[in-house]
């Protein structure tokens, strides 16, 4: 496990002054394209799971990079949450706070069927208000979150406190 992070963390990279001065952007895409981290990434991401699960939700659009591979070595179904405007049928849909804005979440509620065991993936936990949006939206929608999976936490903006009492799997903290 060590070795496993020391070679994920190596191959995150850190972006001064973006999106704006002062904020140093982890960026994940080199070890997305490391075919052997972004394996490891997703099979920490499937054994850490409280099983079963039946549905693993990601969030656009980095969510969705993660939970896909995630859903299907689970044996599970995927459901994207998305920004608004993007789904074309009914849809449940939360606003939410984000690290720069506010923005609108929303899901399609027919593809949760009730008391469905969810698992949420997404690439970063910051403040946590797409997390905690995303977890209300599912429970709304009739689903149960039975925890949450991201490939890095960002601890000092505190999104752990809004998921409390919450199971969290965390790879990687800074
Ligand atoms: C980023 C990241 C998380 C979220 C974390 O997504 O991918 O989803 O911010 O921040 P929070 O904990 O403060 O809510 P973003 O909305 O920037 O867009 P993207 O995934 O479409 O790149
Ligand atoms: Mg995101």
């Amino acid at each position: 496990p060590g070795d496993l992070h020391d070679r994920l963390a190596a191959l995150v990279h850190d972006v001064p002054d973006y999106p704006q001065p002062g904020v140093t952007f982890k960026d994940i895409t080199p070890l997305l394209a490391d075919a052997q981290a972004f394996a490891l990434t997703v099979e920490h991401l499937v054994e850490r799971a409280d099983t079963p699960i039946d549905l693993v939700v990601g969030m656009e659009a980095r969510g969705f990079i993660l939970g896909a591979p995630v859903a299907v070595g689970l044996g599970a179904g995927f459901v994207p949450v998305r920004k608004e405007g993007k789904l074309p049928r009914a849809t449940l849909s939360g606003a939410y706070d984000l690290e720069y804005g506010s923005a609108v979440l929303e899901v399609h509620p027919d593809t949760i069927p009730d008391g469905s065991r969810i698992l949420v993936v997404d690439d970063v936990l910051a403040t946590g208000g797409t997390a905690a949006a995303t977890v209300e939206l599912l429970e709304s929608a009739g689903g149960v979150v039975v925890g949450l999976a991201f490939l890095m936490e960002l601890t000092a903006l505190g999104g752990r406190a809004r998921l409390a009492g919450r199971e969290l799997d965390v790879l990687l903290s800074y």
